[in-house]
């Protein structure tokens, strides 16, 4: 069973809770009890922490508990207490989910899971997320038949694609005395997990405007057929989900893929590489940042068949037409503030070949990645790259989520902008 290993977290990371404000909703499983510790920990760290719980989360801890350790009123209904004073009271759901710079929901049981990918705001947990605009982190834990269902897996994936980040359960012995996948992670792993968001998704890209490409594009034969680069697209829909949980307003124009678009984020759509060009154009000029993700098909049929190519003879011959070069079209209309980054995927002499990349597209920030590298593989979730800049900086960093690889990419773009 998928775990989604999507992002990985050091202990080297600096500790960012000191100051912030982080939403916590408690849904109903037995690990409630371990929540005790986080919040205590949470405080310890310097962090104000305002509780929510389920109706069914209050069945295994009282709130009391969570107002003592959190110092503040524990939220369990989505109606103020006083319904005669209502209008004066704030609404709960949005004002802690305006107030929180992270929010975690742990333990998040399956029915909270389902909840949330389905929009349901029925409970005060579900209503603030679906209000929140901070990231939001969801520590799974439930029995392991829950948890292998497709019905609850294909939910994390729906909210993993939506860009919230997922704490995989880890394996071990059970409430219900089954041993398998479903144990909420111990109160340190689960504290260092939302440090280690904090740490990546620093606000410093607040009303930035950030153009994102991804995927591959297809070239058309005739009606059924196509040209293309195989490219899954997640490199690129990682930058714009990382970009976006950094204040930035980001446009993502992709071609063909199966993913879900992330939150905050405008996609736009294409098929061919020239219509690629066209959407890219279009929006290039007002953008602070454009990174170029996407396998871009450097040849297409001269001509595309308006039927179907019958199959007649053993060989065939089709002539291609080199497509418009996007990136090194930017590179040459470049203003001066604007950033622009490529990616070269090499499969030999990489460095070089990506330096002359680098150059002759006039970029700023070249991310090489070569097909060589174990865990770079096409569709994986996680990429080896290398960053190589104009001043022949070369950094290449370890194999990493491709979440963690957009982190590292944007680093580089607020770098330049503080220059
Ligand atoms: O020259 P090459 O295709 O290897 O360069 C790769 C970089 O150029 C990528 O960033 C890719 O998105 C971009 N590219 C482009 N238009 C093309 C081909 C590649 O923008 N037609």
């Amino acid at each position: 069973m998928t775990s989604g290993h999507w992002m990985a977290f050091s202990f080297r990371l600096p500790h960012m809770l000191a100051g912030k404000n982080i939403a916590l909703g408690v849904t109903g499983g037995i690990s409630v009890y371990k929540m005790c510790t986080v919040v205590r920990l949470l405080k310890k760290a310097g962090a104000n922490v305002r509780v929510m719980m389920t109706q069914s989360a209050a069945e295994f801890v009282t709130p009391l508990t969570f107002s003592t350790l959190s110092q503040e009123e524990v939220v369990v209904s989505l109606w103020p207490e006083n319904k005669k004073t209502s209008t004066n009271l704030g609404v709960k759901h949005i004002d802690i989910g305006l107030w929180a710079d992270v929010m975690l929901v742990a333990p998040a049981t399956a029915n909270t899971i389902a909840y949330i990918a389905h929009g349901n705001a029925d409970n005060i947990v579900s209503s603030t997320v679906l209000a929140l605009r901070c990231p939001l982190i969801i520590a799974p834990a439930m029995d392991v038949d829950m948890w292998e269902n497709r019905a609850t897996q294909d939910n994390l994936t729906t909210l993993r694609e939506r860009g919230y980040f997922i704490l995989p359960p880890e394996s071990g012995e059970l409430a219900s005395g089954l041993t398998g996948m479903g144990r909420l992670p111990e109160p340190e792993t689960i504290v260092d997990f939302v440090n280690g968001v904090i740490v990546k998704t620093p606000q410093d890209l607040k009303k930035k405007k950030i153009l994102v490409t991804a995927g591959p594009t297809h070239e058309p034969i005739d009606p059924v057929r196509y040209i293309g680069n195989r490219s899954s697209g997640k490199m690129g829909f990682a930058l714009a989900n990382a970009a976006a949980l950094r204040g930035a307003d980001v446009t993502l124009v992709s071609g063909p893929v199966s993913l879900g678009t992330p939150n905050n984020v405008k996609r736009i759509d294409v098929e061919t590489a020239e219509e690629m060009y066209g959407a890219v154009m279009a929006y290039a000029k007002k953008q602070d940042v454009i990174i170029m993700a996407a396998a871009v098909a450097d040849y297409a049929p001269a001509e595309q068949a308006k039927q179907k190519i019958k199959k007649q003879h053993a060989t065939m011959t089709m002539e291609l037409r080199s497509t418009p070069d996007i990136l090194r079209a930017l590179g040459e209309k470049k203003t001066k503030k604007q950033i622009l980054i490529g990616f070269a995927l090499e499969t030999e002499n990489e460095l070089a070949n990506a330096k002359i990349k680098l150059q002759k597209k006039n970029l700023d920030l070249i991310v090489m990645n070569s097909t060589k590298d174990k865990g770079a593989a096409f569709g994986s979730d996680t990429n080896v790259v290398t960053l190589i800049d104009t001043k022949g900086n070369v950094s290449a960093l370890p194999k990493m989520p491709k979440f963690d690889v957009a982190v590292e990419i944007l680093n580089r773009a607020v770098k330049e902008f503080n220059r």
